[in-house]
């Protein structure tokens, strides 16, 4: 799978110290098949050698407006034209001040002026001069032009000195990559989608709760792809042990409770809500105030009072505006379960699965049902790409977001 396949890269590397991490993802952008043209400037190269990035991607360098490379085609305009998007990395505050002030001096700043694709900026430099007033004026303009600032981190810098200024870590500026050649492109481009993943923690006292084994890989894969096909994309996340994706608006809940009331402050402006997480069924009736001691009464055995949580997907019954897709984690019987689930809850699309092996692994076999009784089987492959192939039989079901058309393909329940 080449995520990135043909599309038409230009990297621009100015002059940092953070030009040798860029190494990297120029390496990692032409992995992903992406045709990535590097083009420094004279500054970046004192850094880095062209030869560096010219072995990695495979393609001619360019650093000189006026070097004529063996296709007597490529030029500032070309390169330009041509390409899918523009990443300038690590940005520094002279180009991001030559680029606000709309200068073409040379190869990197002329190809910004002459192209119409989406422009990321991940800007790098000292941490004074990313606090100066006239470095954040440019940023604004640029970002009023619609470029996308890779907000750098906090930390180490090459110099003695900690704060605001290194170059955002490489894999963040891959994400928006993806995310932003998407939004242009992809087929989920202008859809709004709410992905629950993870566990619920339900309180018994401050230091302990009820839980499952929910990893949150399987949501997280969701809210990837949705985010790569151009989704914007609303992750709520219960508590989960796999690395959260990025580029994706993220917001963390602890309880059932607690993603109740997420899940319905955003589903509102939602096309699509993606019920991945394990919530759980019930809660403590009671949480204490102070932890529970072993020597408190009861004597060897002690019963913990429960009540039901609130059902997510049960409260939107009514709700007709979003596309509904709820999973279903059993231990047997998992056709009949799920397909009562989809009745009961009125879902549009339930996925069902083996509780047994899809909980905290990293591949999964699921079944996917419909209101009208098709069903689809994905069989057992990495998460990632169960979750591409959900988001297929998504999209051939509803190619544009229900909010577009008020009425879908299917004859569901409604
Ligand atoms: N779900 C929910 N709110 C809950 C419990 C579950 O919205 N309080 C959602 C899950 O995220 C999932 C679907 O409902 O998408 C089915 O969850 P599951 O736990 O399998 O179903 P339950 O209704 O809890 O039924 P049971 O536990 O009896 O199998």
């Amino acid at each position: 799978m080449q995520p990135l396949a043909e599309k038409k890269i230009v990297l621009g590397v100015t002059g940092g110290i953070a030009a040798y991490k860029v190494v990297q993802l120029a390496r990692n952008l032409t992995l992903q098949g992406a045709l990535v043209d590097v083009v420094m400037t004279a500054e970046a190269t004192k850094f880095v050698t062209p030869l560096t990035f010219q072995a990695l991607t495979h393609r001619p360098v360019y650093t000189d407006m006026w070097q004529m490379s063996n296709d007597a085609d490529i030029s500032h305009v070309t390169l330009g034209d041509r390409a899918d998007l523009v990443v300038i990395a690590p940005a520094t505050a002279n180009t991001i001040a030559k680029l606000a002030a709309g200068f073409s001096d040379d190869m990197l700043t002329t190809t910004v002026l002459a192209t119409t694709a989406p422009v990321l900026l991940a800007p790098a430099m000292n941490v004074n001069m990313w606090a100066n007033p006239a470095t954040q004026a440019n940023l604004a303009t640029l970002r009023q032009r619609s470029m996308l600032v890779v907000e750098p981190e906090s930390g180490r810098m090459a110099e003695p000195m900690v704060g605001v200024g290194r170059l955002a870590a490489i894999e963040r500026i891959e994400a928006e990559i993806s995310a932003l050649l998407g939004r242009v492109g992809g087929p989920l481009s202008g859809w709004n989608i709410v992905v629950t993943a993870g566990g619920t923690h339900e309180p018994i006292d401050p230091v302990r709760f009820i839980g499952n084994h929910s990893s949150g890989a399987m949501g997280y894969a969701l809210a990837t792809v949705a985010r790569d096909l151009g989704a914007t994309v609303t992750l709520i996340t219960g508590p989960a042990s796999a690395p959260l994706p990025l580029a994706v608006q993220v917001v963390r809940v602890e309880t059932a409770q607690e993603m109740h009331a997420a899940v319905h402050a955003a589903v509102p402006s939602a096309d699509m809500l993606i019920m991945a997480a394990a919530v759980a069924d019930y809660r403590p009736q009671t949480v204490a105030a102070e932890k529970i001691k072993k020597t408190a009464s009861g004597g060897e055995q002690r019963s913990l009072e429960l009540t039901h949580t609130i059902d997510i997907l049960g409260s939107l019954r009514d709700t007709t505006s979003v596309i509904k897709v709820g999973f279903a984690a059993e231990t047997r019987a998992i056709a009949e379960y799920a397909q009562d689930k989809l009745r009961r809850k009125g879902l549009d699309l339930i996925v069902a699965n083996d509780a047994r092996t899809a909980l905290g692994a990293s591949d999964n076999a699921v079944t996917v049902y419909a209101p009208d009784g098709t069903a689809w089987e994905i069989a057992r492959q990495p998460k990632a790409q169960v979750a591409a192939q959900i988001f297929d039989i998504l999209l051939q079901r509803w190619p544009t977001p229900r909010r577009w058309t008020q009425s879908d393909t299917t004859d569901s329940h409604e």
